[in-house]
């Protein structure tokens, strides 16, 4: 029998990424998708063509992080072997123009993905495993570098805050019920696929529309942030090992090198052949009230109980990222008829 694996925040970046390699490894995969005027599914559509005629084993559900009854009723439909939970409101800055929501989704949300599961297992005698997508964020103004499990958290926005809660809620079930309930502290992930709002893919989108003449300008923020960058592709693979284990527990998962926003320009740049200092303008808009300028992970108890090390480093992610914008722009291009 396969395993039925249901994914919250399926549409997003990593729920892709971990739909395809679920799906690679016979899963049967179910996601949670929230209702909006147009279509969100534009990552995991290669996935779904043919639903119904060719067997392929991806199904979606309408639901929310904020709807309880809901999330129950899915769960109770699915019967799952595992859950992941990656959906959130997941931008640190907008988060401070939306902390209730913010809390409400990325906090609340995962307790009640926990109580919804925890009931279930007693009505039905099973044990879903539950992997909670904590973020380096919680490390915040870090005591410490690099930051590992042990590390105390300091969170420095509503986002992190949120995810603070998730992360003992997460580790409390465990030891209140037997929950089997793992949490992931992944350091910065990004991929061709990232939101267009976060740095890196702002970036990577900005250098290769300007190098076609799509746009003339890149509007930043904080330029000497420092991130632990690696690759979507090779975070979500720990998450599943991370769920394959005897015991559940918590996991720090991170490159071990740091890079500022700064060298990122830099190298997104070069590769399209322009320099970045002509074309990056600072503004304030794009600052938090308290940032977080330095992230780091020691990822070696993944590495040593999971047997997990990253594949892609930090100049093949950039590589990878504007090569796939600049394919993206030259559509656009001939899109426009230029
Ligand atoms: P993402 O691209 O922003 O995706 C977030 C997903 O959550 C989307 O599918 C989104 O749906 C969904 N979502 C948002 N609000 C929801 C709600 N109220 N109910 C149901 N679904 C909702 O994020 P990501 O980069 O893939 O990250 C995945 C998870 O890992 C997030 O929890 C994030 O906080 C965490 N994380 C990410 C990183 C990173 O560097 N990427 C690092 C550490 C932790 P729509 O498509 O409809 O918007
Ligand atoms: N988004 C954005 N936009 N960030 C900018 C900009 C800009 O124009 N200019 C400078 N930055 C700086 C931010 O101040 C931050 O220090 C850094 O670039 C990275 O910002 P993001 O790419 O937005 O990511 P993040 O580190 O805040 O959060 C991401 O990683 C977390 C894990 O550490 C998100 O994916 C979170 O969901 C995730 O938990």
């Amino acid at each position: 029998m396969a395993k039925v694996a249901l994914l919250t925040g399926v549409t997003g970046q990593d729920g892709s990424y971990l739909a395809e390699l679920l799906l690679s490894k016979g899963y049967e995969v179910h996601g949670v998708v929230r209702r909006s005027s147009s279509f969100a599914t534009g990552r995991i559509d290669h996935l779904r063509r043919g639903y119904g005629t060719n067997g392929s084993r991806l199904q979606l559900h309408y639901g929310d992080l904020g709807d309880a009854t809901g999330l129950r009723r899915i769960i109770e439909q699915v019967r799952p072997d595992e859950v992941y939970n990656l959906a959130a409101q997941s931008h640190v800055r907008i988060s401070f123009d939306q902390p209730e929501y913010t809390a409400d989704v990325v906090g609340l949300g995962a307790l009640r993905l926990l109580e919804a599961i925890r009931d279930h297992n007693v009505r039905h005698k099973r044990s879903v495993r539950f992997y909670q997508a904590g973020s380096s964020e919680m490390f915040g103004k870090a005591v410490e570098l690099p930051q590992r499990e042990t590390t105390p958290f300091h969170p420095r926005s509503p986002y992190a805050c949120a995810k603070c809660y998730a992360h003992w809620q997460t580790v409390n079930y465990r030891e209140a019920y037997g929950l089997y309930a793992t949490n992931g502290i992944l350091f910065n992930h990004e991929s061709p696929r990232r939101g267009e709002n976060f740095v890196t893919r702002k970036i990577t989108r900005s250098a290769t529309r300007i190098k076609l003449g799509l746009q003339d300008k890149l509007l930043l923020g904080n330029l000497q942030a420092r991130r632990d960058w690696g690759f979507a592709g090779d975070y979500v693979e720990a998450m599943w090992l991370m769920m394959q284990q005897p015991q559940a527990d918590d996991y720090v998962i991170a490159t071990g090198e740091h890079h500022s926003v700064q060298e990122f320009l830099e190298l997104a740049f070069d590769r399209v052949g322009l320099d970045w200092r002509k074309y990056v303008e600072a503004d304030e808009r794009y600052l938090r009230p308290a940032e977080v300028d330095v992230l780091m992970g020691d990822a070696s108890k993944a590495r040593r109980v999971l047997g997990w090390q990253p594949k892609v480093n930090f100049s093949q992610l950039v590589n990878m990222m504007v090569d796939a914008d600049l394919e993206l722009a030259e559509r656009e291009l001939r899109t426009l008829g230029r």
